[in-house]
């Protein structure tokens, strides 16, 4: 069957194909670089050709990619994708088929079930539970498990709370995927940016069934590359998918690799990252602050991320978002019911000073006074 339009997507491209907001309280990304600031790390000889490259990508990207997960596993367990969003695309459409069943948990990416429709799979939602902060409780992962079921599908931290998967759960739910054989995929996509505690351990180390989708896009601001990756033990899931790719996109972006690869470098990583930090923490304790201080709003602060889920009272939070996108606000954020939570909307401190975000907030408090 053909993919058809998830509500998520469908509101983005209603709201940013007319007139542009001012303000954004939704950017999920750290602050973009810029093209220079990569040019003394590129050789400008560089060829553009791809003839003579692995399939599987630039070799010392996939390398970087292993190390920043702290993986010790074999430079072919990586496969270099377009975004984090294609090595989830490859996998749901290779790993699963009409009939299969694909868990997974609920606020979650909406990827699983748009794909899992076109597939003709089962998709089987675990709630979290906002009343712990919107934990995932891997025994009921473990009861939404039938013969027909083929792969989990989670993200950790999560999208849209910020929530992180401890780490003895994900140990317990790797032990589930080895004892009845499922794919455990986790897109670690929002990994780096860890509020609480520290960065969770890639499951593509944890178990043989393990796979990590990832990418260059939140933490390092790096989205427009198009650079991601999956990391997976099985060399047949690598093999598949990039047979799939082919039949797609073929092969990689040769600049995209290159720039992602010296991004990747344990220095600029680690002082990007730093700096991702800071900025993040300040943000996030501003939107904390504002959260405590507007009364018909709360939340449980993301653990990691720049992405957290508020509750909204007297308003459902789809009429606020509409309301706010208007004259006199022009403010943009995702309502809460692109993950099917009409009381709820998506809040988020990235995207640096060009999205404007305090005075976005002054706005939200204003549309919130303004709908009362
Ligand atoms: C959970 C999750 N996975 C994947 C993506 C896509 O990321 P990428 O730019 O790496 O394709 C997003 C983007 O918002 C996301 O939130």
């Amino acid at each position: 069957m053909k993919v058809t339009i998830h509500k998520l997507f469908d509101y983005l491209l209603e709201t940013t194909s007319a007139e542009p907001p001012e303000c954004f309280i939704g950017f999920s990304l750290a602050r973009s670089p810029r093209l220079k600031d990569f040019l003394t790390d590129l050789d400008p000889e560089l060829s553009l050709d791809w003839n003579g490259k692995s399939f599987l990508g630039l070799p010392a990207l996939r390398q970087r990619v292993l190390d920043q997960a702290g993986l010790d596993l074999p430079l072919d367990s990586v496969l270099i994708t377009a975004g984090a969003a294609e090595a989830n695309y490859l996998l749901f459409r290779q790993l699963v088929q009409a009939g299969d069943e694909i868990i997974t948990e609920s606020p979650g990416w909406p990827q699983a079930g748009v794909m899992a429709k076109a597939i003709g799979a089962k998709l089987v939602e675990v709630a979290r539970d906002e009343a712990r902060g919107w934990g995932l409780d891997p025994e009921a992962v473990a009861r939404a498990i039938t013969p027909r079921t083929r792969m989990i599908f989670l993200t950790n931290p999560n999208n849209p709370t910020g929530r992180l998967v401890p780490e003895a759960d994900l140990r317990a739910l790797a032990d589930l995927a080895e004892r009845h054989g499922i794919w455990l995929v986790v897109d670690e996509v929002y990994a780096g940016l860890e509020w609480v505690g520290a960065r969770s351990p890639s499951i593509a180390g944890m178990t043989r069934f393990g796979i990590t989708t990832g990418s260059v896009s939140k933490a390092l601001g790096l989205q427009g590359l198009r650079t991601g990756w999956m990391i997976c033990q099985s060399p047949d899931v690598i093999r598949d998918t990039m047979i799939l790719r082919e039949n797609g996109s073929e092969i990689m972006n040769v600049l995209g690799e290159h720039i992602a690869e010296v991004a990747l470098r344990p220095e600029r990583l680690a002082a990007a990252l730093g700096r991702a930090r800071e900025d993040g923490r300040a943000t996030l304790d501003l939107l904390d602050r504002f959260v405590s201080d507007e009364a018909r709003l709360s939340w449980h602060r993301p653990e990691a991320g720049l992405i957290g889920l508020a509750r909204v009272e007297g308003v459902d939070g789809e009429s606020l978002a509409r309301a706010l996108l208007k004259p006199p606000y022009r403010t943009f954020l995702l309502p809460g019911s692109a993950y099917g939570l009409p009381h709820h909307i998506r809040i988020g401190a990235g995207g640096g000073p060009e999205a404007r975000l305090n005075e976005g907030l002054e706005r939200l408090s204003a549309a919130l006074r303004d709908l009362a």
